[in-house]
């Protein structure tokens, strides 16, 4: 059985962070986001590749992953000639399969859904297609997805106004879809599923079937998404790795270097090579990369750092993001919301 991973948008609502660093791989603690949707792929014994579809810096997604050997995976490449949209890549990454229904994820969802059980809903109702949906409180940047009491989709609507707002179920990004309904999407063609494909199996009475999640379900793909999925791990809101059993902790690596009068509050996250100085404050919710340097007296709260950050001496780091090899100067101060490209400078004194 295949599965096909969209990864292949710009990630353009995350820059800067993702102009080196396709969405992606961009690193939840210490790991390549899509590492977790692979982990939640192998629920399903049956599932024997993993085709990541691709588009925007694709290299650098498969130096990251391989063959997928190393997890246990047997992990493919499709790189579309241009963008397909959602549609025309899922059409041109199943080829000429046949077969058993295809697995497909959004590349930014991130979640604990238990796929095997939508697969079996699936195949109990000899569905065409059946899709994840979750509650959010405001559907406009998502599919409002409407059902019936017997669980059937009813409408599909992407990115609705506020005033075609019926329900609170949207589309989670996660579909069961039989190969042959693909006929519905032309090949080497642009073309959305969620905007072409959805709405005319609604259209044509397809039996279209929708499995409500309600446990954690997040989309990655802002920044402030982003953050917040960190903290919801660090408070064991989603049980993930590395907090599984460890909510509310500091976690720090034995490889770490923490002086003596550095204060680590919890719950936090401090990688292999960090160093953090005397006189340092690590407060919650922060995640300090691998060989990332925090200065004596700086204070890093509520901030991710990407790994080899230096952070000099007085810095007060706070709602940040900063990409890697970002170099703080002494004394600057980096407020809330504030988002780093790679390599960025920021001279001492400076406040931001
Ligand atoms: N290969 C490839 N080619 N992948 C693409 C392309 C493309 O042309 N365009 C988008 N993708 C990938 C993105 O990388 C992402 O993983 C996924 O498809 C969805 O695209 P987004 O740009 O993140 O869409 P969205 O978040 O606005 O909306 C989608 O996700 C919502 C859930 O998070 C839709 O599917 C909504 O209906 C859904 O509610
Ligand atoms: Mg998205």
């Amino acid at each position: 059985m295949k599965a096909i991973l969209l990864a292949g948008g710009k990630g353009t609502r995350l820059r800067p962070l993702t102009l080196h660093t396709p969405k992606p791989i961009v690193p939840i603690f210490d790991r390549p986001f899509l590492q977790y949707q692979i982990d939640l792929l192998r629920q399903v014994p049956e599932i024997d590749e993993i085709v990541l579809s691709l588009n925007y810096q694709p290299r650098r997604i498969e130096e990251v992953f391989g063959d997928g050997s190393d997890l246990g995976v047997h992990i493919t490449y499709v790189v579309e000639p241009q963008p397909l949209g959602t549609g025309g890549a899922i059409k041109f990454a199943a080829g000429e399969y046949t077969g058993e229904p295809l697995v497909v994820f959004n590349g930014d969802v991130f979640t604990s859904v238990d796929l095997p059980a939508v697969l079996a809903l699936h195949r109990e109702r000899r569905a065409k297609a059946t899709i994840v949906l979750t509650p959010v409180d405001n559907p406009t940047a998502y599919g409002l997805v409407e059902t019936d009491e017997a669980g059937n989709v009813r409408a599909f609507l992407e990115k609705p106004s506020a005033d075609e707002i019926t329900c609170d179920t949207i589309n989670a990004g996660i579909y069961v879809l039989e190969p042959d309904s693909l006929d519905r999407i032309p090949a080497d063609t642009v073309f959305s599923i969620e905007r072409g494909y959805f709405p005319s199996l609604v259209a044509d009475r397809e039996t279209f079937v929708a499995s409500v999640y309600r446990g954690y379900w997040i989309d990655i793909g802002t920044p402030e998404k982003y953050r917040q999925a960190h903290r919801d791990i660090m408070d064991g809101r989603f049980p993930a790795r590395p907090f599984v059993k460890k909510a509310g902790q500091a976690l720090v690596s034995p490889a770490a270097k923490i002086e003596d009068g550095a204060i680590i509050e919890g719950p936090c996250f401090i990688d292999a090579g960090a160093t953090v100085k005397a006189g340092a404050r690590i407060a919650a919710y922060s995640v300090i990369g691998s060989h990332c340097h925090v200065g004596e007296g700086a204070t890093i709260t509520g901030s991710i750092l990407w790994p080899n950050t230096w952070v000099d001496a007085g810095a007060v780091v706070t709602g940040a993001v900063t990409g890697r090899h970002c170099h703080l100067g002494r004394h600057t101060t980096v407020g809330e919301g504030t988002l780093l490209g790679d390599k960025s400078v920021v001279t001492d004194y400076s406040h931001l």
